[in-house]
């Protein structure tokens, strides 16, 4: 790949690819982002024999993982990660994180917490000054208490409805529905995701707060990082 032909998403997920290492198990993320990391990897393995062995966040990167022929193991074989890398919907200046566009925050936030190493993978169009500035806060639900769940995120001030896919529910892949819901812009992320984590029937939400190790920027054909 010629440097005139990489823009900063791909620039940032070579910048994060040329860090992994031999033998390490390495949590591959969801996205158009992550999807250039699991293609450099696929790239290093081929062509420079790079060997480790890799654990998606969702159904669509173990898909593209397969195609691409890494090496996978299930999430459930495992108890630690060398090191996880997946982009991010939204990043604070104090490194919390809006995630699950994808549907999958469940395995994205477990993936996360075990790893070594957290790399988060961004162009500037991600970086905001406060979470929920742009989308939505993503939150997973079991489907038999999902309206017990929206009435408590409501009576803390949330607004907001299932996610839709098509005619029917986004559901993730392991049969949560999605809530997607905003929030006053006088809540900061931090309040938010303890108020979050109280609620019952929640399986999990969008908001990472101090989970990365490292943010890595692209922006006008440079990388630049954040580090926790
Ligand atoms: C997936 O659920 C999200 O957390 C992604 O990390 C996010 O949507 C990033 O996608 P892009 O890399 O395509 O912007």
């Amino acid at each position: 790949m010629s440097v005139q032909q990489v823009n900063d998403k791909q620039r940032v997920a070579l910048h994060a690819a040329a860090r992994v290492q031999h033998d390490m198990i390495v949590g591959l993320g969801t996205g158009s982002t992550a999807n250039y990391f699991i293609a450099e990897l696929a790239r290093k393995k081929r062509e420079e024999g790079l060997n480790i062995t890799t654990v998606a966040s969702s159904v669509v990167s173990t898909r593209i993982a397969e195609q691409m022929g890494l090496d996978l193991v299930a999430i459930e074989h495992l108890s630690n990660i060398d090191l996880y890398v997946d982009g991010a919907d939204e990043v604070s200046p104090q490194m919390a994180l809006l995630k699950g566009r994808g549907s999958d925050l469940v395995r994205e936030k477990l993936l996360a917490k075990a790893s070594d190493q957290f790399f988060v993978l961004v162009d500037n169009s991600k970086l905001v000054e406060r979470i929920g500035e742009n989308y939505p806060i993503p939150i997973e639900v079991a489907p038999f208490c999902w309206q017990l769940v929206l009435k408590s995120v409501q009576q803390i001030g949330g607004e907001g409805m299932l996610r839709a896919n098509g005619d029917g529910l986004a559901v993730s892949s392991h049969g949560s529905l999605i809530l997607d819901m905003t929030f006053d812009v006088g809540i900061n992320s931090q309040d938010l995701n303890d108020q979050l984590n109280a609620i019952p029937g929640i399986v999990e939400h969008g908001i990472f707060e101090q989970l990365a190790t490292a943010i890595f920027i692209g922006e006008n054909e440079q990388v630049t990082q954040q580090l926790k």
